[in-house]
């Protein structure tokens, strides 16, 4: 090999450095609008996914269902507490449960139809009433309430839970909901 020879081979190395350090920036700014190409799909695709994923959740709380109790008809000879049960719908996740709930039907002060919650306010067991004593009592730790649900004793922080219900085509109907426990204020939970 001779001098000239040095020199060529000196040169096309030159050259191919420079090609090949241009084809690498062309490769990384194609990478690169790939991957920005590759996220904006996937923020767009993950919108509508979101919002399926999220759906149950956010109509579990705007939902309002309302349950048939019975008939005014029959319930106009409610005088004391009638424990009925109704049939909730709730959202565990993306599954349906159906359940029956306890809720008793009775007369307030005015003489109106009213509708308790059968869950005790201190820790939800299920309050019994006694018609021989004249009361709710519940049978965890004694929490005692009127025929009205008002607190006469025990742990519980508060009176009983009133349900929402209204007479609908001679139907008394409830809207089912769940309430904290352990506050002196009706919260609800669902
Ligand atoms: S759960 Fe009812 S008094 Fe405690």
């Amino acid at each position: 090999m001779n001098h000239s020879d040095e020199i060529h081979i000196s040169s096309t190395a030159e050259e191919y450095k420079k090609l090949g350090g241009t084809a690498s920036s062309r490769r990384s700014f194609l990478a690169l609008l790939l991957s920005a190409g590759a996220a904006s799909v996937g923020a767009l695709l993950s919108v509508p996914l979101l919002r399926f994923l999220l759906h149950p959740l956010v109509k579990a709380k705007t939902q309002a269902s309302w349950k048939e109790i019975g008939s005014v008809e029959d319930l106009a000879s409610v005088t004391s507490p009638v424990k009925k049960l109704v049939k909730v719908e709730q959202r565990d996740g993306w599954r349906k449960i159906v359940s029956e709930k306890a809720v008793y039907v009775c007369r307030d002060a005015n003489g109106h139809l009213c509708t308790l919650s059968s869950v005790c306010p201190h820790l939800g067991c299920s309050i019994a009433w006694h018609d021989d004593k004249n009361k709710f009592i519940c049978p965890c730790h004694n929490g005692q309430f009127t025929a009205e649900g008002k607190l006469l004793g025990g742990p519980p922080p508060r009176g009983m839970d009133r349900l929402e219900s209204k007479v609908e085509d001679g139907k008394l109907v409830v809207h089912y909901q769940t309430f904290k426990q352990l506050v002196p204020n009706k919260e609800v939970i669902a």
